[in-house]
């Protein structure tokens, strides 16, 4: 039990029961294991007024790409921000498409728009919810100019079969790895698969910040730098704007914060996994409840567990009357949101997408969660099923 930062909550059911709530993330409890670290952390970031740039982002940038195992890494806003700058610094031009998945968050899809380009979107593998890179080939045209593979959930895309038809058509590929930190492919960390791979430590994620924040790795040094350049106002010197960029800065104090937590990722990843299995293990008995499907050589990371069930909603609803917190991500599949019903698509076109909206429930993970309250979800499940 986590002490203060958990609450339990009376919920009416047929034996009265009294519950412990079970949220889908804490935070504060995440806090509370490092307070002394942080506190200092931020201490040192005021008193050495280090607010913007300064030594705390540098050290952070060295931190972050050497456990990516990439050579550089530009720190910015948020997550949104670093597939922007990215794009932008690939010289994306007015009319250039670019195909990513259907099943993402939209800043995947919106950020190729603001960039200039055409959003083209690609339908998931049923199963695994990343994009079936076996539909890729046939959505390429003379205009498509790059792949934005999304490591979805912190499960790796298929990046062997995309890297291979990337090469083929000379496109680029940028990792959005915003749910991946520390995922792997092959054996590989994902990052330096494809030209760049962007990060979101938006405070729920694997690595959170107190607040937004974002970074892009890559090996290439020159594409660094323009990413670095166009992030910050078009200039690396003071007073020496080489072109019109714009202002997305990672700051001092949450620099401070990702590299006390950045320590400690690599135990988090592990027990993430170890909670995974438990479930895996322990939801295996419901046949309805679809666990979540790794594919062959990858190694999730669990920022979220995703199972799927033919009445979601009503399972959502059972187990919120029992204090289980869950969350959809997402429940519109992006060709299907508003905001690109001027593209026309249809259920149809993205099968699996458009299948899986429906069904898809994010159940509580985070580092901190006690067996007893996983044991709770657990029973919670069944409960519905025993209905
Ligand atoms: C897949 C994906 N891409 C991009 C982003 C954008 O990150 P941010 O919220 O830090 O802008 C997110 C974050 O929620 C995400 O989940």
């Amino acid at each position: 039990m986590e002490g203060e930062v958990m609450a339990s909550v009376d919920v009416p059911t047929r034996a009265s029961a009294r519950f412990e709530s079970v949220p889908l993330t804490n935070l504060h409890a995440q806090y509370l294991t490092l307070k002394a670290e942080i506190d200092e952390a931020i201490a040192g970031v005021i008193a050495k007024s280090a607010y913007i740039r300064g030594p705390y982002v540098d050290a952070f940038e060295g931190n972050f790409a050497a456990a990516m195992g990439a050579k550089h890494c530009v720190s910015c806003g948020n997550g949104t921000d670093a597939l922007y700058i990215t794009m932008r610094a690939l010289g994306l031009k007015a009319g250039d498409e670019v195909i990513t998945s259907a099943h993402s968050w939209i800043a995947t899809a919106e950020t190729i728009t603001q960039a200039g380009g055409k959003v083209v979107f690609c339908d998931t593998e049923r199963d695994t919810f990343i994009v079936d890179a076996t539909r890729l080939a046939d959505l390429i045209t003379p205009r498509t100019v790059g792949i934005i593979p999304v490591h979805l959930y912190g499960q790796a895309a298929d990046m062997d079969a995309i890297l291979a038809l990337a090469k083929r058509h000379g496109l680029w590929v940028i990792e959005d790895a915003a749910q991946a930190h520390l995922a792997t492919y092959k054996g590989r960390t994902i990052g330096t698969f494809g030209a760049a791979a962007t990060f979101s430590f938006y405070p729920s994620k694997n690595l959170g910040a107190f607040g937004d924040a974002g970074a892009i790795i890559t090996n290439d040094a020159a594409l660094a730098r323009r990413m670095a350049t166009f992030a910050r106002h078009g200039g690396l010197n003071k007073n020496d704007h080489e072109i019109e960029g714009i202002n997305s800065r990672l700051d001092g104090l949450q620099a401070a914060v990702l590299s006390v937590k950045l320590a400690r990722l690599p135990a988090w990843t592990k027990i993430r996994q170890g909670i995974a299995a438990a479930y895996d293990r322990e939801l295996g008995e419901l046949k309805e409840i679809t666990t979540p499907v790794v594919a062959a050589n990858r190694e999730h990371v669990y920022h979220l567990y995703v199972v799927k069930h033919d009445r979601r909603d009503a399972l959502a609803d059972r187990l919120r009357a029992r204090g289980v917190q869950t969350g959809i991500n997402y429940p519109v599949a992006l060709p299907f949101l508003k905001a690109y019903a001027h593209l026309g698509h249809r259920p149809e076109d993205f099968p699996n997408a458009f299948h899986n909206q429906s069904r898809i429930l994010s159940l509580p993970m985070f580092p901190e969660m006690s067996d007893a309250q996983r044991a709770h979800v657990v029973d919670s499940l069944a409960d519905f099923r025993a209905r």
